[in-house]
């Protein structure tokens, strides 16, 4: 810790050094300390802190007169972290320490009292908790800007007619309002998964101290109230040994991150030449220091690239807290790097990927004349025979047979004519061209959640309500 006002410069001190003849070796402190990480959460260890002393005073644990000192000296270090007048520095070995010992050398002794009845472990499971629900927050926001853009395409391109894939092979016409309200439905499930989670998070440890409780008369639950969390722990080992809720965002995370990068293959490959079906604006593309008529998807790539980091994330504490014997072990402070990097990961890929979508337009000219004498088409064909009264096997078997003329003829399925068509089946009639048009081929799917645009209007409805 160093501050930039005079020669306040303290001894450095070591929460727990007393029973030891010895200082700690410099090689181990730093390589233990974990200021670089977890100064990220000075707010949340403040806020913790307040809520503490607080409690502490109201059940005459310490005087009021002191609480409103210490209180007074966390909000001050608050605005020195915030204002850089305070560097959290290596050697206070993490950010409890450096707030604490900043603490003692402004208002002296009485600073130790803030730790009565706490311990670092129930102090830093409160704020990993604090900061979860203020991730999960963010996140949701960030979520709800792309559901509501994702409406507005679905809106606007509800009558382009675009192929949908399977196999990455072109399957059927689909209405590209359909396309755009299944990622709808994808995110707007990642919003509620992190919703789930939330309940979970809004548990409480404060007031477990080490891990087996204390001797003071704490009131956990009123700790509980200052810092708005909906309930409070059951048992004090469980609250300050596990991280399954660390688990479970990071996991919830990796699911955000595996639809945007879907999202992104789909945008790298519809802008690319040969499919040409998307244009990224000039402001969101890159270019090639020497093929100068390169123009990329970086960000798309990046987004997808960036979504390996967030899976490894998943791994690393997956792996850390495997095996780990009850309580508190120092290996959960590997915990804070995996956490904020897939938060801080995920978050700026929601808020970058809103932003490419919002600068991207279908080439609906071109979608028009591919779609129109596509192959994609063959499955109305089949269907067409079916509502005749034919088994859908042999539908299907005739109408791969009209394929195969249509790619030897060089031919578009509607291209062919009447007579050639009834050489396959007597059951082809005039009819049977209406259903060759993209448009039709789309509207006349009759099912639930279907791409007719009747069943997009109805589900663009339901999008813009849950928005
Ligand atoms: N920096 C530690 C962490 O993040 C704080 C808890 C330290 N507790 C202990 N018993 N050494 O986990």
């Amino acid at each position: 810790m160093s501050t930039k006002k005079g020669n306040e410069k303290a001894e450095k001190e070591l929460l727990w050094q007393s029973r030891f003849a010895e200082p700690f070796d410099r090689e181990a402190l730093l390589f233990s300390s974990s200021v670089d990480v977890d100064k990220a959460l000075y707010q949340e260890d403040i806020r913790g802190s307040i809520a503490h002393v607080t409690m502490l005073s109201e059940e005459a644990i310490i005087p009021v007169e002191e609480a409103r000192l210490i209180i007074e000296g966390l909000e001050d270090i608050e605005q020195e972290i915030s204002s850089g007048a305070l560097v959290p520095e290596w050697e206070d070995e993490d950010i409890h320490t450096v707030i604490e010992n900043r603490l003692k050398e402004k208002i002296g002794p009485i600073a130790g009292k803030i730790h009565s009845g706490r311990s670092r472990n129930d102090q830093v499971a409160t704020d990993t908790r604090l900061y979860l629900k203020r991730m999960i927050s963010e996140l949701d926001a960030a979520l709800g800007s792309l559901k509501k853009l994702l409406v507005e395409k679905a809106e606007t391109y509800r009558a382009t007619i675009i192929f949908g894939y399977t196999h990455l092979q072109r399957a059927q016409p689909i209405s590209a309002g359909h396309y755009y309200l299944a990622y709808f439905n994808m995110f707007h499930r990642d919003q509620e998964r992190l919703y789930d989670l939330l309940k979970r998070v809004d548990v409480s440890p404060l007031g477990a101290a080490a891990f087996a409780g204390s001797t003071l008369p704490l009131n956990a639950r009123r700790s509980m109230e200052l810092l708005d969390f909906g309930s409070l722990f059951d048992n004090s080992i469980d609250a300050v040994s596990d991280r399954d809720i660390v688990i479970e965002f990071i996991a919830a995370c990796s699911v955000v991150m595996m639809h945007l990068s879907r999202f992104c293959e789909d945008l790298i490959l519809w802008s690319s030449s040969e499919f040409n079906y998307v244009e990224i604006s000039d402001s969101f593309s890159t270019g090639s220091s020497i093929m100068p008529q390169k123009k990329n998807a970086d960000i798309a790539e990046l987004v997808r690239g960036k979504t390996g980091r967030v899976y490894g994330d998943l791994l690393n504490i997956l792996t850390v807290m495997k095996g780990l014997p009850l309580s508190y072990n120092r290996d959960m402070q590997e915990d804070k790097p995996p956490l904020f990097d897939a938060a801080g990961t995920t978050l700026s890929c929601i808020r970058i990927f809103t932003r490419l979508l919002s600068n991207t337009r279908l080439n609906e000219e071109r979608l028009a004349r591919l779609t129109a004498g596509d192959l994609s088409l063959a499955t109305e064909i089949a269907e067409y025979l079916v509502k005749k009264g034919l088994p859908f096997r042999d539908a299907h078997r005739i109408t791969g047979r009209i394929v195969t003329r249509s790619i030897e003829t060089d031919t578009p399925l509607p291209g062919l004519d009447l007579d050639a068509y009834r050489e396959f089946s007597e059951l082809f009639g005039e009819d049977l061209y209406d259903s060759l048009k993209p448009d039709s081929s789309v509207n006349s799917k009759k099912t639930h959640g279907s791409t007719s645009f009747s069943s997009v209007e109805e589900q663009l409805r339901n999008a813009a309500a849950k928005c």
